[in-house]
């Protein structure tokens, strides 16, 4: 069977430590670009991508590429993923998959109008417990569940890399990073499908700091109940 060939934006940490290894074990990595060319020089080298660029439009331009993992900062999935399913790819957005809901839905109105795949890289709901935990539930064992409240801290700060402190690159604050997990998470665990209303609310102090702050400084809180 031929071997999906994936292109990857973005180098940087997330693409090295999860995305990467994961590839060249099971795919063709066929291009990677960053704006930075020596991290994507670094990945051609260690595993072997055919293509490298520091402008992911040349990326999207190869004919023989199938799909692209988008690992760039939060502000550029949306345009990044509506240029690649137009250019013919399905896509694996890193989270959040855009910065406003306008921008996520018109991702996947573009990939169901192409007939292509377009998904969000929110990749809590594949971990061993929250699968046991989805089996419970979709068992009836812990009844009819009605309510939920997801609460999230960071108890090693802010990660000090790319632009998570940067509120116009990343989008928002710890709502739109951790916060889309905890919250792909509710939705689905729950199956969620006819949401009748949500609340949410996010802060960059904690009331009650853990002992031992992270390198970073403050850590961001946030609450979301559905
Ligand atoms: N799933 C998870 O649990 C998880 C964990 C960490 C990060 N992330 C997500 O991954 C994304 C990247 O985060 P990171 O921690 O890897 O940040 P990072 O800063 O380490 O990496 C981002 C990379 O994108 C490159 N880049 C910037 N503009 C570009 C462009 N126009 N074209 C190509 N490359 C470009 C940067 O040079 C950098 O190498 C974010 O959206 C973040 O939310 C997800």
């Amino acid at each position: 069977m031929k071997k999906f060939n994936i292109g990857v934006i973005g180098c940087g940490y997330i693409a090295k430590k999860a995305h990467f290894p994961n590839i060249a074990s099971k795919y063709n990595l066929c291009a990677v670009s960053d704006t930075d060319l020596s991290r994507a020089e670094a990945v051609k080298k260690e595993y072997g991508a055919e293509y490298v660029f520091d402008d992911y439009k040349k990326l999207l331009a190869l004919k023989e590429l199938d799909a692209v993992h988008i690992c760039a900062p939060n502000y550029l999935h949306a345009p990044i993923a509506l240029e690649a399913l137009e250019a013919g790819k399905h896509v694996l957005v890193e989270k959040p998959v855009a910065t406003t809901v306008k921008d996520a839905e018109a991702i996947y109105r573009k990939a169901r109008e192409k007939k292509l795949k377009a998904m969000s890289a929110n990749c809590f709901r594949y971990l061993t417990e929250w699968s046991i935990l989805k089996s419970f539930i979709d068992s009836g064992r812990l009844g009819e569940i009605y309510y939920v409240n997801v609460k999230a801290m960071r108890r090693r700060g802010i990660p000090p890399h790319g632009v998570f402190t940067n509120k116009a690159l990343q989008g928002g604050g710890p709502l739109i990073d951790i916060g889309v997990h905890q919250l792909d998470l509710a939705v689905y665990l729950l199956g969620i499908r006819d949401r009748r209303g949500s609340r949410g609310r996010s802060g960059q102090r904690s009331a009650t700091p853990p002992a031992t702050p992270g390198p970073s400084g403050a850590p961001g809180t946030m609450r979301i109940m559905i």
